[in-house]
């Protein structure tokens, strides 16, 4: 048997952009601004530009990105985030640890995003902010989601961690909301070599208010207008991002056509069922991911075979000890069994069509144990 296939292949991703990212980082070395060097504004004026929105404010993380965005939104403690329960736990996180309360939509069962005809029944009084999450690099229903926000006042902050570079009707991921909030983890769409991440917005007011807040609230230095965190994306993670940038068009290309293909090869595979894409938009795939009976078993016949899965994610966020006390009457029914049958194949833009072929005779085998 060949050895086994990497879940998220950055070596080829390395190996094609050894050069232009070492040069990248040489020049950082070199000039010894390693925070807040001119790599960090020029990576951000290309993100604004390639997103169509207007301010660009890199963070430390994905996560950092969500809490400062709610900071700059400047709610207040028992205000309520309307958000969905099957996420990685730092959009709940974020809101918590503010102070804040998630109150949990259900999502859609074939797409597993927030389902948009669920939140107005989750609005009250409280009620401040949308938080939709673009699960798997597909963005929820905005224009229904802004609907409702628009109606009740509300600030949509879309969760695009795994989006980037995602398109609804047209626009891009993270230019959606009141504020978009990205991660460039290395396994992300667009990743760098540690942590970052960024917010995006077309707001002034906000855009300041995330570059203050990224600098412990500092208007200026050592004056310190509001209550901020260290949440800066440091020089060389920004030089890493400015390289991977060269060929990012043609890995969006790549992760869509190997989505495309992935569809066509898993159809009527008996015990799997395969994510909806909406007409209006398309998924960039952060990971494939489908819906599979009997999980445990395909995935231990997976590995045999040398194909390794994960599961984004097990446990809706209610149901993790952390947060059960946000839970309400109603389960979530939709979130839970997606929990139990979601399995993640692996996914990159240099995944060549022979290792597909071997995931998916992997899985054709295994389900027909
Ligand atoms: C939906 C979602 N939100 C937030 C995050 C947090 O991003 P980071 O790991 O960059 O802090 C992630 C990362 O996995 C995510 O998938």
């Amino acid at each position: 048997m060949n050895g086994a296939l990497d879940f998220i292949d950055l070596k080829s991703q390395y190996a094609a952009l050894k050069d232009s990212i070492g040069e990248r980082m040489q020049r950082v070395l070199d000039h010894g601004q390693y925070i807040m060097g001119p790599e960090v504004a020029e990576l951000e004026a290309k993100l604004a530009q390639y997103t169509g929105a207007k301010h660009c404010v890199t963070v430390a993380s994905g996560t950092e990105a969500l809490l400062i965005a709610l900071m700059a939104l400047d709610l207040k403690p028992g205000d309520e985030v309307v958000t969905t329960p099957f996420t990685f736990a730092a959009t709940a996180e974020m809101i918590v640890l503010l102070g804040l309360v998630p109150v949990f939509a259900d999502i859609e069962p074939d797409t597993c995003n927030i389902d948009a005809s669920k939140i107005e029944a989750a609005i009250t009084k409280r009620t401040r902010a949308i938080m939709p999450v673009s699960l798997y690099g597909q963005v929820a229903d905005m224009d229904a989601i802004h609907a409702i926000a628009t109606r009740h006042g509300l600030a949509v902050i879309e969760d695009a961690a795994q989006s980037f570079g995602a398109t609804y009707r047209g626009r891009k991921s993270c230019n959606l909301g009141t504020m978009g909030c990205t991660s460039f983890f290395p396994s992300k769409p667009l990743g760098c070599y540690g942590d970052g991440g960024a917010l995006f917005t077309n707001d002034v007011a906000l855009a300041q208010a995330a570059r203050e807040i990224r600098v412990h609230g500092q208007s200026a230095r050592y004056t310190h207008t509001r209550v901020g965190v260290g949440g800066r994306m440091d020089t060389l993670q920004c030089a890493v991002v400015l390289a991977k940038l060269e060929r990012f068009e043609w890995e969006i290309a790549q992760r869509l056509a190997l989505g495309d293909r992935y569809r066509a090869l898993l159809a009527d595979l008996p015990g799997v069922d395969l994510l909806a894409v909406r007409d209006n938009r398309d998924c960039v795939w952060a990971q494939y991911t489908v819906f599979v009976d009997q999980r445990a078993a395909v995935q231990a016949a997976l590995k045999e075979q040398g194909v390794p899965t994960a599961v984004h994610y097990p446990k809706p966020v209610h149901h993790q000890a952390a947060y059960a006390r946000f839970a309400s009457h109603e389960d979530f029914p939709h979130s839970i069994a997606a929990g139990a049958r979601v399995m993640s194949l692996p996914m990159s833009a240099d995944l060549t069509h022979s290792q597909q072929d071997r995931v998916v005779d992997a899985l054709r085998m295994a389900v027909a144990r």
